[in-house]
């Protein structure tokens, strides 16, 4: 089919997530009909760097013959075939070996197929952990960072803190303790950005004790909030959190669904770069490359225990999935964990981060370009009509998403969060593609601010 054939059947019946509709039938799609190492095909034949990781999932590009040999055996040995009181070979091993790597006591990996269900399963394994623990059950709210993102879904959403994405839906969410994000580019009133990041983290302190007698869990995403717009944290920050969790007693649940597999630049998760070891661990996308939609939650064997008992206890955890577990994402995420292994990917990583910040420094010029906030190889540009007074453009002008569609005539896709342009390449992307990014990025705002 062409690409207008495609796109009439697509304005006919598609509705697209996190997409205003209205202004869609107005723009234009990327057509994706192939991929090929770091490059999208379009429809008409046209290649884009998928400078977002297809949203940040993709790890080592498209069509990896590694992945695409072991999903392609997989398939001629099971597909799929349930996980509920039953087990498959890929899943289990892949278990170990998620256990093997992820730091401290984590011991136990309960599937599912998304980051968002990966979160919830979080939420209401610590929930139902406390409910289970003698003297524990008036821990039932979970403490968050305002601007949270956690995923779509009612739990995941509770503990999200985005209005746009989140307030709409505020009588049917529960109620969490929110503490300031540490980021603080836009902080009115004080003065130097390090104390304003100091005063946030004193904050979240003060209300995890606080709180400490009714807290279920805090819930943090390592090194940076993506979904904020890569909001970035102090140094030390993570350290601090374990730390009042500890002392309140409650358990720490890390969400590594962005940040997982090599985003920070230096270690596999972004908690083993920080030297802090959660209660339980969220990994979703890029688990099987980018590839198929597998999620795991990791948990200490402290928290599996407490569902321990006879049926009739009523201990069990009644949360699954009908493709929890589901053996071709196990081989895709084997397949990927082999290519770190083999190809000793992570070395590799810190020169490319630097590079990369190499290249942004030249947009640090341009008068619309407020902030940038790297962490590892993840990057938010933000664009400001008034650099000194961090003034935002009026959200009708969407710059964000003109920036982004006149960075594709330059032959890199990239999809902003408002008016942050994120950047989330590929871990196996190369300096030299890295720098046609930002030179793509540095046209469009050229072109549109
Ligand atoms: C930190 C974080 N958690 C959870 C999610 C939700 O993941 P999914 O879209 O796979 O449900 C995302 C998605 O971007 C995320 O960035």
């Amino acid at each position: 089919m062409t690409r207008d054939e495609l796109l009439e059947i697509d304005r006919a019946h598609v509705w697209h997530p996190f997409t205003p509709h209205s202004v869609y039938t107005g723009e234009a799609p990327l057509m994706v009909v192939a991929a090929e190492g770091h490059e999208l095909v379009d429809a008409d034949g046209r290649r884009y760097l998928d400078a977002v990781s297809s949203l940040w999932c993709n790890v080592f590009g498209h069509r990896h013959p590694h992945i695409d040999a072991a999903v392609r055996a997989q398939l001629d040995r099971v597909a799929h075939a349930t996980f509920l009181g039953n087990a498959t070979e890929p899943a289990v091993t892949l278990a170990r070996r998620l256990v093997d790597l992820a730091p401290g006591p984590l011991s136990r990996v309960f599937y599912s197929d998304s980051g968002s269900t990966a979160v919830e399963v979080a939420l209401k394994m610590a929930f139902q952990f406390w409910q289970q623990t003698p003297g524990g059950e008036a821990r039932r709210r979970f403490l968050t960072l305002g601007n949270a993102y956690h995923g779509d879904t009612i739990g995941s959403v509770s503990v999200g803190g985005i209005d746009l994405f989140h307030a709409r839906y505020g009588a049917l969410l529960f109620d969490s303790i929110r503490a300031p994000s540490p980021c603080c580019y836009r902080h009115p009133g004080i003065a130097s950005r390090v104390d304003a990041e100091e005063r946030a983290v004193r904050e979240l302190e003060r209300l995890v004790e606080v709180h400490a007698a009714e807290l279920a869990a805090v819930i943090i995403e390592p090194g940076m909030q993506g979904a904020a717009g890569v909001l970035t944290q102090p140094p030390g920050f993570l350290k601090r959190v374990r730390a009042a969790c500890d002392a309140a007693g409650t358990l720490l649940i890390l969400d590594e669904v962005a940040v997982g597999f090599g985003r920070s630049g230096r270690t596999l998760f972004a908690c083993e770069a920080a030297g802090v070891e959660p209660d339980l661990l969220c990994l979703a996308k890029g688990l099987t490359g980018g590839y198929l939609p597998l999620a795991a939650t990791l948990v200490t064997e402290r928290v599996f225990e407490a569902f321990l008992g006879p049926p009739e206890a009523g201990r069990t955890f009644f949360h699954g999935h009908t493709y929890t577990g589901n053996p071709l994402g196990a081989a895709a995420a084997h397949a990927t964990l082999d290519i770190f292994e083999r190809e000793d990917v992570l070395a590799g990583l810190p020169a490319k981060v630097e590079h990369l910040r190499g290249e942004l420094a030249r947009l640090e010029t341009l008068p619309a370009v407020g902030d940038i906030r790297q962490y590892g190889l993840c990057v938010g540009v933000e664009l400001v009509c008034d650099r000194a007074a961090k003034t935002r453009y009026p959200p009708t002008e969407r710059r964000g998403m003109r920036v982004c569609t006149e960075a594709r005539r330059h032959g890199v896709f990239l999809r902003p969060l408002g008016d942050v342009v994120v950047l989330m390449p590929p871990l196996s992307m190369s300096p030299a593609e890295l720098t046609q990014i930002v030179d793509a990025i540095e046209a469009g705002i050229l072109a549109v601010c």
